[in-house]
């Protein structure tokens, strides 16, 4: 069985397509083998930081939803695209067609429909880890993908509505018994440096805070022009982001 993790969080721009594509890519540096599944369906962009044109993506998530086609065909292999040299990356994307967003938002979809997504992705494409990258808030949609999923990776920044936000989050994940983990990002570099930052923070909201990923300028500079890690591999963001892959390479 595959680990399926959704990256989450309650506020939006806090990092969770970055952080996905990241923690995805050092997963198969490490040899494993990763299906990422861009479930913002409403403002998809995990295919901006893939460098996944339109074109590549014959077929999307949506097309898969609506019935119109199989899974194989909605399955993109990155790991020659990117460069990678072990591991296997896969890539479902979203469709940017406003009249697929428009249907999928009026016709909603079956609530299994992630869980099957992941069992096949692990039977048919031997997939260690799928990661859905949600969009933020308590829309339907994406609690459907948290619940469906093995744990939540919350991304917030240490801004005082993330943290408002993210408590209400994990007391309404909690009332469904969902695992919750968090992970901070975009913290001012010289409130990283505090050893007790996540202590102090896990217990405010109830869940462990598995990272504290300071904010970087070259992360912002990079502009989402492909995965940082790729480009920076020994830059302190990716060092952050192979610490937590440890943590849940551990987990698997
Ligand atoms: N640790 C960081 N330091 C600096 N900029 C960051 C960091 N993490 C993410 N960003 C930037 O923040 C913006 C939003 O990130 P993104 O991953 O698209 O957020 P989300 O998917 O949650 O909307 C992007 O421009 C990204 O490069
Ligand atoms: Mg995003």
């Amino acid at each position: 069985m595959a680990l399926t993790i959704a990256v989450h969080s309650y506020r939006g721009g806090t990092g969770k397509s970055t952080t996905t594509s990241n923690i995805a890519v050092l997963l198969t540096v490490m040899g494993r083998r990763v299906a990422t599944i861009d479930l913002d369906l409403t403002s998809p962009g995990l295919h901006v930081i893939y460098n996944v044109s339109q074109q590549m993506l014959r077929y999307t998530l949506n097309d898969y939803l609506f019935g119109k086609c199989d899974l194989s065909d909605i399955v993109l292999d990155l790991t020659d695209h990117l460069g990678l040299p072990r591991g296997k990356l896969y890539f479902i994307g979203a469709s940017m067609r406003p009249e697929d967003i428009a249907r999928l938002m009026q016709e909603g979809y079956n609530e299994t429909v992630f869980r099957e997504l992941a069992e096949s992705l692990a039977k048919g494409f031997d997939v260690e880890y799928v990661i859905f990258d949600t969009h933020p808030g308590l829309t339907e949609d994406t609690l459907m993908a948290v619940l469906s999923s093995d744990i939540s990776l919350v991304i917030m920044r240490l801004d005082r509505q993330d943290i408002t936000g993210t408590y209400l989050l994990s007391q309404v994940l909690r009332k469904f018994g969902k695992v919750c983990y968090v992970i901070l990002n975009m913290v001012p570099p010289n409130m990283a440096k505090a050893p007790e930052l996540a202590e102090e923070l896990s217990r405010t909201l109830g869940m462990p805070v598995i990272g504290v990923l300071p904010f970087y300028d070259e992360v912002l500079a990079h502009r989402s022009k492909g995965v940082f890690a790729l480009y920076h591999p020994r830059h302190p963001y990716t060092m952050r982001i192979s610490q937590l892959v440890k943590t849940l390479n551990s987990w698997k």
